[in-house]
């Protein structure tokens, strides 16, 4: 069976974070799809959320991770995109029901909001967990 690919991306800000969870997910047996940015160079969000909202619609992934400075600005942007449904998440309790109850396709992280340990244990509840459906379906629905 093929490896399931998750797309990664973020700015200078989440650079670092980035390159830690692209091993997590390597050594978790995930293919990693990087979006970029490269390195610390001051780079604008909005670009790693279209590239994001790229990757999902082209089917190059069906998940991602977006990582900023608190994550703010990198979800807001991906919100824009109809297809994205993008989290924001704080801790482990925020991506396991990011999932069950809103089926996020992208994890979003803060590297100044969030230590090394609360970000891995985001990304494998988020990659862990599914999505409930049900009721939570109807909702979904009404907002694409
Ligand atoms: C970049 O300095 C910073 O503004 C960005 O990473 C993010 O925190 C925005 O929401």
């Amino acid at each position: 069976m093929p490896r399931e690919a998750i797309a990664i991306a973020s700015d200078h800000a989440g650079f670092e974070v980035k390159e830690a969870l692209k091993k997590l997910l390597l050594e978790a047996g995930y293919d990693v799809a990087d979006l970029g940015t490269d390195d610390l160079e001051s780079v604008d969000y909005p670009d790693f959320a279209d590239a994001m909202a790229k990757a999902l619609a082209d089917g190059g992934a069906a998940r991602g991770v977006l990582i900023c400075g608190t994550g703010i600005g990198i979800s807001i942007a991906a919100n824009r995109h109809r297809h994205i449904r993008a989290a924001r998440c704080c801790d482990a309790t925020d991506a396991r029901l990011a999932r069950e109850h809103n089926d996020a396709n992208v994890l979003v992280l803060g590297s100044r909001t969030s230590g090394p340990e609360t970000a891995s244990d985001c990304v494998r509840m988020f990659l862990d967990t599914g999505f409930e459906g049900g009721r939570h379906q109807r909702r979904i629905d009404k907002m694409s």
